[in-house]
Order: C-alpha cells, then sequence, then structure tokens
C-alpha cells in the first residue's frame, strides 16, 4: 500500500549581506541595466565568512521543525540537496544533525539516516521523490529534507558571464506521513536526466580537480556555464515536466492555484509560463531579489509565497525545476 506523503512544516534562510547590481559594477565589467535586463535580478544574498551552507541550513530547518512541531529527536532521516557543501566529507546532512541535536539528542545515537545528493538546481525536487519513497516505504519516517547553497564560494567574481547570476540561501521541509497539521499533500514527483549534458554547468572542487597543496585554484574550480544552451534546455524540459506532471494526475492548468519554477532567469520562468499558456498572475518569481541559489530556490520561493499571501495550506501548487547534470522535474502539491 502507498502511504500518502505530507509536508508539514517548511522554512527559509536568506543571509543578510546583500550584493546589488551597483555592487557587481565595481568588480566586473557589467551594468544593473545588462542584468536586469537579462535575467531580472537586481540583488542577492550572500554568506559571511566563517557562516557555511550547514548553517543556513540548520536554520531553515529549525524554522521547518518548530512549524511541523517536531522536536529534533523525533526525525528520522536528514536529507540535504546542494551542490555546495561545507565538506566532500562528512555530509552537510551530518553536520546539519549535530548542528540541531538530532544525531545525540536525548541520549539518542544512531537510527538517523543523514544523506547529501546532488542535483544542483534541480535538489530539492529531486528530494521530495527521495523523502516520499522513504514516507512510503517507511510509514513512521519523519523526514527532514533541506536545500543549502554556498554558491558565493564557488563564484568566480572575475566572470562576468557567470558571476551576476547566483546567491547563497537555504529551505527546509518536514515530511511525514501523518495528515494532522498537514499544510500540503506531496501528491506527485517527476525526475529527469541526461548525463551527456553534465558539461554545461560545472562547479570543481571534487576529485577530478587535481590539486597539491600549495597550488593555486584553477578556473575549474569555480562554476562554468554554457548560458544560451542551459537557457534552451531549462525552457523545453521544465514546459515538459511539467505538462507530463499534470497529464498523469488529471489536473487542468486552470485547477493549478500557484506555479512556483525554478528562479534562475526571470526570462526562463515567462518563457515556461507562457509556453505552458498558464494565467500569469500564477507564475511567482522572486529570483529579482536572490539570485539563482540552486536547490534552495523552490522551498525559498515557497516561503515567500506564503509571506506573501499567494501560497496558502491546501492550495494546488506545481513546482518545477532544472539544474546541472542535466536534471529536471517537477512536483504537485495539494
Ligand atoms: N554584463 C555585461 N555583458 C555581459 C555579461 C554581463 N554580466 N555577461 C555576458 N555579457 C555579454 C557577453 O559577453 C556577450 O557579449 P558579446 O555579444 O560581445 O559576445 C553578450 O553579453 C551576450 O551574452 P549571452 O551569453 O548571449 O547573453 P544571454 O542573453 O544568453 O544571457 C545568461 C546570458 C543570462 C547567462 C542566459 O544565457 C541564462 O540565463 N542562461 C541560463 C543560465 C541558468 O539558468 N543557469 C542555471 C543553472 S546553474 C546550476 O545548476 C548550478
Amino acid at each position: 500500500m502507498n502511504h500518502p506523503c505530507y509536508i508539514c512544516g517548511l522554512g527559509s534562510c536568506i543571509p543578510p549581506r546583500v550584493m546589488t547590481n551597483h555592487d557587481l559594477e565595481k568588480l566586473v565589467e557589467t551594468s544593473d541595466e545588462w542584468i536586469t535586463t537579462r535575467t531580472g535580478i537586481k540583488e542577492r544574498h550572500v554568506l559571511e565568512d566563517g557562516v557555511n551552507a550547514s548553517d543556513c541550513g540548520a536554520e531553515a530547518a529549525r524554522a521547518a521543525l518548530e512549524e511541523a512541531g517536531v522536536l529534533p529527536e523525533e526525525v528520522t532521516h536528514v536529507f540535504v540537496a546542494t551542490c555546495t557543501p561545507d565538506y566532500l566529507c562528512p555530509s552537510t546532512a551530518c553536520v546539519i544533525a549535530s548542528k540541531l541535536g538530532i544525531s545525540a539528542a536525548d541520549g539518542r545515537k544512531g537510527n538517523v539516516m543523514c544523506l547529501d545528493f546532488n542535483a544542483a538546481c534541480t535538489g530539492f525536487v529531486y528530494g521530495l521523490e527521495l523523502a516520499r519513497n522513504t514516507v512510503q516505504s517507511h510509514p513512521d519516517a519523519v523526514v527532514l529534507l533541506v536545500a543549502t547553497e554556498a554558491l558565493s564560494r564557488r563564484t568566480n567574481f572575475t566572470d562576468r558571464t557567470t558571476c551576476v547570476l547566483f546567491g547563497d540561501a537555504a529551505g527546509a521541509v518536514v515530511i511525514r506521513s501523518e495528515e494532522k497539521g498537514a499544510l500540503w499533500q506531496l501528491r506527485d514527483v517527476v525526475c529527469s536526466s541526461d548525463g551527456s549534458l553534465h558539461d554545461l554547468i560545472k562547479i570543481g572542487g571534487g576529485s577530478a580537480c587535481r590539486i597539491k597543496e600549495g597550488d593555486a585554484v584553477g578556473a575549474d574550480w569555480f562554476i562554468s556555464m554554457q548560458g544560451m544552451a542551459v537557457f534552451k534546455h531549462a525552457v523545453r524540459s521544465m514546459t515538459e515536466e511539467s505538462q507530463t506532471i499534470l497529464a498523469r494526475n488529471g489536473i487542468s492548468l486552470d485547477e493549478l492555484d500557484l506555479f512556483i519554477p525554478h528562479q534562475a532567469n526571470l526570462r526562463i520562468i515567462k518563457a515556461v509560463g507562457e509556453r505552458l499558456g498558464i494565467d500569469e498572475n500564477k507564475v511567482f518569481a522572486n529570483v529579482q531579489h536572490y539570485g539563482n541559489t540552486s536547490a534552495a530556490t523552490l522551498p525559498v520561493a515557497m516561503e515567500d509565497a506564503r509571506r506573501s499571501g499567494a501560497l496558502r495550506p491546501g492550495m494546488k501548487v506545481l513546482l518545477t525545476s532544472f539544474g546541472g547534470g542535466m536534471t529536471w522535474g517537477s512536483a504537485l502539491l495539494a
């Protein structure tokens, strides 16, 4: 039997330090006008030195747990979507579990599964699928799904083609089979990928980056991207994946209350909305304030939409995303 699966807590963390387009004008040959017309982005937030993806993720997680009324010792799984983990090892999930007192709370040690995974900007959607499968096979599971990114740590602030696009943030949800107090049912998730396109977006620092102590890091340490190819793929994949999930659930565009696409570029968001043919008032965008925060964009957008009144519990919501890999996916909440 498939157990239903519910989102019962949501939280986000936005680092207080703001970097505006005008700040970037001082670093590279660019302009507020170029960035605004090509991307819609006006500002992004960046982590202070000494504050890491795990800190921001832990703060978002605390808010999600509090809303869900879940104590740290009740969490059974910590899944962290990130392409900018604190370390290659240990996992950021273990670090967050430690910061929240999940692993050792009330003397409990072990029996908590902590896992990082990397689906780049599609991480939150992939994480919803991981959480859904976990809850369906373990109905008592209480899953903490965190999406956290410290992209500024891998941004090359001398490369104008990428440095204007990204920011840091985190979002988190608590997912379990208990309906009481739930915000949304996780109705369905679709996840896809095409590994033959893995060269389109890269962030170095893994073991393929050969480096020995004392070496200066090379350009491959930072984010690199073939922007226009990614743009075209993003529009096509998010549109088609959204159509797939709506069709297989028998839901029409008119029945949707809100569409929240990955926040990478306002032009991509508009193009997907137009291709789908959805009322533009139902398309949520906040990329103007944060830039692309990769896996974190969807939970951060959900929290912002809720604060603005555009998103309420029980609404029919379509989430869709794409990212490095290439990966893409959609999720349906109701
Ligand atoms: N300021 C001023 N000029 C710039 C800048 C800048 N910041 N960046 C590029 N340019 C110049 C280019 O050099 C080029 O000049 P040229 O014509 O003299 O060669 C010109 O502007 C046009 O460049 P394009 O790359 O063609 O501009 P485009 O309209 O494609 O916009 C952009 C670029 C914004 C990157 C767009 O392609 C895009 O958004 N792509 C998708 C990126 C994305 O969403 N990535 C998300 C995945 S990331 C992840 O998964 C971690």
